[in-house]
């Protein structure tokens, strides 16, 4: 598996900290940035991480800004990418049964380090339940065409 990871600046130090976590997990990672905690804005690494996975350089993605609202609103423009904010275990966990998630998104300013690395944990070794839950994100699937502007 390789994970495509970015953040803003207010998500720059848990970055690092889950890159850590990543290399402690034998897992493959491309940091698209930021790298510093110079101000930058969040679309354009929401976008980037996006990309990856759906170009298929990565099989899923992890985003981190202040509260990682707006990395989530970025992410889920893009058709196809199912991301999910999760600052609580539980989530993180129906977020891959349920959801098959293929972003995470964490708020860097809201979830200490400790707690953050036990999100990534889980949302990165719970697999997607499938089953009924595939009919409904078909359902997604077909709202993104449906709803598709030029
Ligand atoms: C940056 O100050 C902050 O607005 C950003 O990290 C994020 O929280 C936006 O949703």
């Amino acid at each position: 598996m390789t994970i495509a990871i970015g953040s803003d600046h207010a998500g720059v130090e848990l970055k690092e900290e889950l890159i850590s976590l990543l290399k402690e997990m034998g897992i493959e990672y491309a940091d698209m940035g930021t790298s510093s905690p110079a101000s930058v804005d969040y679309p354009d690494f929401g976008e980037l991480v996006s990309e990856a996975v759906l170009k298929g350089e990565a099989d899923r993605g992890i985003l981190i800004c202040g509260t990682g609202i707006g990395m989530s609103i970025a992410a889920n423009k893009f058709p196809g990418i199912r991301a999910s904010l999760c600052n609580d275990l539980f989530t993180a966990k129906m977020s891959r049964l349920h959801n098959d998630a293929n972003i995470l998104v964490i708020g860097g300013r809201i979830v200490g380090q400790g707690l953050a690395r036990e999100i990534a944990k889980v949302w990165l070794e719970t697999p997607f339940d499938g089953g009924r839950h595939l009919d409904r994100l078909r359902k997604i699937t077909v709202i993104e065409k449906k709803t598709k502007r030029q």
